[in-house]
């Protein structure tokens, strides 16, 4: 690759999808014990994503002729078990990933690296879907705060999410 500081600006980011990922499976798990089989079904879907990210960084890497360096993966960890304690979670996780990517697109822009520059642009698209997906969530479970019936209509709603095409 033209740069190295952006092969392994690359390299970490597979290790934050992927990371990612594991989270959002560990969230699936707890939302199945919680009894909410849609909300499980969205973190699983959400989950997925996350795997074709790492995937979409990996063919770029080789694209550019570059180095795969996998790194280990933290262990995930679901810090507020509840309904609304996972979407927020999940919304500032990506929050986070949405900073990394403007990083990593700063740093393309400092070392003229046009190629990952235009690459990125796809995942800066993405981070406000996913970011506007995730607090539409947490809207609704706002407004329903506590009414169990309200819970039982969104998890019924979660449970339609498909996997997108193209993934
Ligand atoms: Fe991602
Ligand atoms: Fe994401």
């Amino acid at each position: 690759m033209k740069s190295s500081k952006v092969e392994a600006a690359i390299n970490q980011q597979i290790n934050e999808e992927l990371a990612s990922a594991h989270t959002y499976l560990a969230m699936a798990g707890v939302a199945d014990r919680l009894g909410l089989p849609g909300f499980c079904n969205w973190f699983k879907m959400q989950y997925r994503e996350e795997l074709a990210h790492a995937d979409k960084f990996f063919n770029f890497l080789l694209e550019r002729d570059g180095e795969v360096q996998l790194a280990a993966i933290p262990k995930p960890e679901v810090k507020n078990p509840t309904p609304l304690g996972l979407f927020e979670d999940a919304l500032a996780h990506e929050q986070h990933v949405s900073e990394c990517i403007f990083k990593l697109k700063d740093l393309a822009r400092a070392e003229s690296d046009h190629a990952t520059d235009v690459f990125l642009e796809w995942f800066i698209t993405e981070q406000v879907e996913e970011e506007a997906n995730t607090r539409a969530v947490i809207d609704q479970l706002r407004m329903v705060e506590g009414n169990k019936n309200g819970l039982f209509l969104i998890d019924r709603e979660l449970a339609g999410r498909q996997p997108e095409s193209g993934e």
